[in-house]
């Protein structure tokens, strides 16, 4: 049976702890409750759905956070009754359970992964929540590089121990060495969109590196640098670029002895939550005032990409399933 969220979140299923079992089983009669071929009606699921929601809304901040309701994954009990969205901690799901989630809830990986980024983001919509961006502009930006030309240019023993010291000579005005001005970018301007991908093309050896070193303020030191970089307006000495941006190399060092997981749990708890956690935060609040609920498949995934110090993250399955189809 293909996997419907909709469908899915209007489930019932069994709850322990909470008095919204209690609530809604008082309101159904006996007959219905004991008999086997009782299947219980879509309102009557909803309710028991967002009585949970409700309980949910009364926790303490903190616990708020971590609680969610993880989405009966199309199943019936034993009695062919289905079964209800389960309430949850997001930091204590086990392996098993964080693999189930995000196997049914992204089950064509492509397709299912648009599905809940559209779902994550209209969620943010609803409730009026601008998210931050950053717009890079580059102005009249010139890179070039001085280089050492001939048998000097290789970076053998003897020509580093010979441009030190000709490095130091040329403090005091003399130079030596034949070198050669190679100018890698000259005078480009132009903008970098927030919320689209842009793609950098150009044939080998055209700068595409330097420049998107130049817009991460990672050039190397020794290149002569015209021109300006702003993010939002601000330069790269207003701020600290590497809080905002990342330059993510093509050579990467892993650690040999941990596995692919493993390297992707431990950059993830490195990474932290960042602003998430707040604007889950002010997403709780806001949905409270208006009285709306979310649905339980993108707030559990909100809520375990969220949650700060966890060891095996949600989000590690998660990438590792999306990523899977895309390399
Ligand atoms: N730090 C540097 N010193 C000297 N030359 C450099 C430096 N960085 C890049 N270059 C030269 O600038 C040119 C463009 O390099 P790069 O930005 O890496 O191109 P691309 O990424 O488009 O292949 C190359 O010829 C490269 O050798
Ligand atoms: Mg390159």
């Amino acid at each position: 049976m293909d996997y419907d969220p909709a469908h899915a979140m209007s489930r019932g299923g069994s709850m322990r702890q909470s008095i919204s079992r209690s609530v809604s089983r008082a309101s159904r009669n006996l007959e219905d409750i004991f008999s086997p071929s009782a299947r219980r009606t879509k309102s009557t699921n909803e309710d028991e759905e967002a009585l949970k929601w409700a309980a949910i809304e009364k926790l303490p901040t903190y616990s708020r956070l971590r609680t969610s309701l993880m989405p009966a994954l199309g199943e019936d009990d034993i009695y062919g009754n289905q079964i209800l969205n389960k309430e949850v901690d997001v930091t204590k799901l086990d392996g098993e359970e964080r693999a189930r989630f995000i196997d049914v809830v992204f089950k064509v990986a492509e397709q299912d992964n648009e599905r809940i980024l559209t779902k994550l983001r209209n969620r943010i919509d609803r409730v009026g929540i601008t998210l931050p961006t950053v717009e890079v502009r580059y102005d009249h930006l010139t890179v070039k590089a001085d280089c050492y030309t001939g048998d000097r240019s290789l970076p053998s023993l003897t020509n580093t121990v010979r441009n030190m010291g000709e490095s130091l000579l040329g403090l005091v005005g003399i130079h030596l060495a034949k070198k050669a001005q190679l100018t890698i970018l000259k005078d480009v301007s132009g903008i970098v969109k927030p919320s689209r991908m842009t793609l950098l093309l150009g044939p080998p050896s055209s700068g595409k590196t330097t420049l998107l070193l130049a817009l991460a303020g990672k050039l190397d030191k020794s290149l002569d640098i015209s021109g300006e970089v702003t993010y939002n307006g601000y330069r790269l000495n207003e701020f600290v670029p590497i809080k905002t941006s990342a330059y993510i190399s093509q050579n990467d060092l892993h650690v040999g002895i941990m596995t692919v997981k493993e390297t992707l749990d431990f950059s993830a708890r490195c990474q932290g939550v960042g602003t998430r956690y707040d604007l889950l935060n002010e997403l709780a609040r806001r949905e409270k005032d208006a009285g709306i609920f979310p649905e339980a498949d993108v707030d559990l995934f909100m809520k375990a990409s969220a949650a700060q110090g966890v060891k095996s993250s949600l989000i590690t399955d998660y990438t590792l399933k999306v990523s899977i189809f895309q390399h």
